[in-house]
């Protein structure tokens, strides 16, 4: 997951076993002040009636050309294919784009979404976490930059998170740009691979809304589900 630094394509690995021989064993996501945490690899496989609603309303509201950002299995790009719309799937993982042709997006590229150049779409599609490619509130400025440079007046950028602020319920949170709550620092694992740490960023949505208002970004809150996670969309002013 790491664009930074060759890792092992711990995503890639498990999306290409449970998609060639329906092994079902999981990802785990480790943090060394936090349990273990799991993704069942069959998630990443998930049909519409199968995505949260948060998703679901993002899929509805995607418009014309949409590049899927992170598409790892290719889940939301089938959808939205299926439905007309012109779809470019990205990952840095080389098992998730080959496991993405196999199902039938002979589009999808293996590409770092900050080295995409030169091309614009309608829509900007981020799930799971979408603020995570961002990697840390620093990068942020970074991350706005190039998805402007993706986009043209009319765009819309579809991106979700979590507030984070449920972990530390008991603890006093300093909100300064040394250190964000949300900024983890992950690995991952499957079967016997581990990857190298890498940072992954939850945001909370006022703290989104006032970033991307510093890059002249409007930030609207689509959806809030029951858990902290929410939905929204950047267009520009
Ligand atoms: C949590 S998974 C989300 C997968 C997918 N969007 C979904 O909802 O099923 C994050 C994916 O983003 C990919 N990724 C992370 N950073 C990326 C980057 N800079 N460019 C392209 N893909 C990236 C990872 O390889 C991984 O497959």
């Amino acid at each position: 997951m790491n664009l930074h630094s060759p890792s092992k394509d711990i995503f890639g690995l498990a999306v290409e076993n449970y998609y060639l021989t329906k092994d079902q064993t999981p990802i785990l996501v480790h943090h060394e002040d936090f349990f273990d945490d799991e993704i069942p690899v069959e998630y990443l496989f998930r049909s519409y009636d199968d995505m949260p609603k948060l998703e679901q309303k993002a899929l509805d509201l995607c418009q014309g050309s949409v590049l899927d950002i992170g598409c790892c299995a290719g889940s939301h790009s089938l959808i939205l294919k299926s439905k007309g719309h012109q779809v470019l799937p990205i990952d840095l993982s080389k098992k998730c784009i080959e496991t993405c042709k196999k199902r039938g997006l002979e589009e999808a590229k293996r590409l770092n979404f900050f080295d995409l150049k030169s091309q614009s779409f309608d829509t900007l599609l981020l799930l799971m976490n979408g603020t995570g490619i961002a990697r840390t509130l620093n990068e942020l400025e970074a991350f706005f930059d190039q998805l402007k440079s993706l986009m043209h007046k009319n765009s819309q950028v579809l991106i979700d998170s979590s507030d984070l602020i449920f972990l530390f319920e008991d603890e006093v949170i300093e909100n300064d740009k040394s250190s964000y709550y949300g900024e983890m620092i992950y690995r991952t694992s499957y079967k016997n691979q581990l990857s190298d740490p890498f940072p992954w960023l939850y945001l909370d949505f006022n703290t989104l809304k006032k970033e991307a208002e510093k890059a002249s970004l409007e930030c609207s809150l689509i959806f809030e589900d029951e858990h902290y996670g929410y939905l929204a969309k950047l267009n520009f002013t």
